[in-house]
């Protein structure tokens, strides 16, 4: 009997041991994921209507660090917009830089990256930064 017993104790080690393992390389592998470079995102067609970048913004927390005018942990999009006014064969430089994460074009501070994203949302995204107008109270307008 006690004999059962110490086996299923083993048991249950092993397998905890094993999923201690298991957890830690998938950290590992998670934090190694490479960075995307030029080649892997393809340019998609940009609609007319760019509301569904502004939504895909909303939703996928950017709005944590950005705000519309001023500076928060990020730069605003205005001031994102002025420096990239209306280029948009920037779209495919500044997803990268959403996707990778990354300083230093605006400071010390890092973006995070955002693997999770999809290229094509992100484009959407950017393309609704570069074209948006500022607000009708920002004096520059
Ligand atoms: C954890 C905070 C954080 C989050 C979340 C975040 N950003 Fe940023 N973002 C930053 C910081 C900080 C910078 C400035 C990076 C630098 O100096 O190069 C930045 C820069 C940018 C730039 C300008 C990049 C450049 O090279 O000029 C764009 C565009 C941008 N963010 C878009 C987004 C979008 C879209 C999202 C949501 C998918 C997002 N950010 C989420 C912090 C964040």
């Amino acid at each position: 009997m006690g004999k059962t017993k110490n086996i299923l104790v083993l048991l249950f080690i092993f397998a905890f041991v094993i999923s201690v393992a298991l957890m830690i390389l998938h950290t590992t592998k998670v934090a190694n994921e490479k960075k995307i470079s030029e080649t892997d995102i393809v340019l998609i067609e940009l609609p007319d209507d760019l509301s569904e970048g502004e939504s895909l913004i909303t939703e996928s927390g950017c709005m944590i660090c950005h705000q519309d005018s001023s500076k928060s942990v990020g730069p605003s999009w205005d001031a994102i917009n002025e420096r990239y006014k209306g280029d948009l064969t920037q779209i495919l430089n500044l997803t990268m830089k959403v996707k990778n994460g990354g300083k230093g074009q605006w400071g010390e501070i890092a973006m995070t990256n955002h693997s999770h994203l999809k290229s094509d949302d992100i484009q959407l995204m950017i393309a609704w930064i570069l074209s948006r107008k500022s607000n009708e109270s920002d004096p520059k307008k």
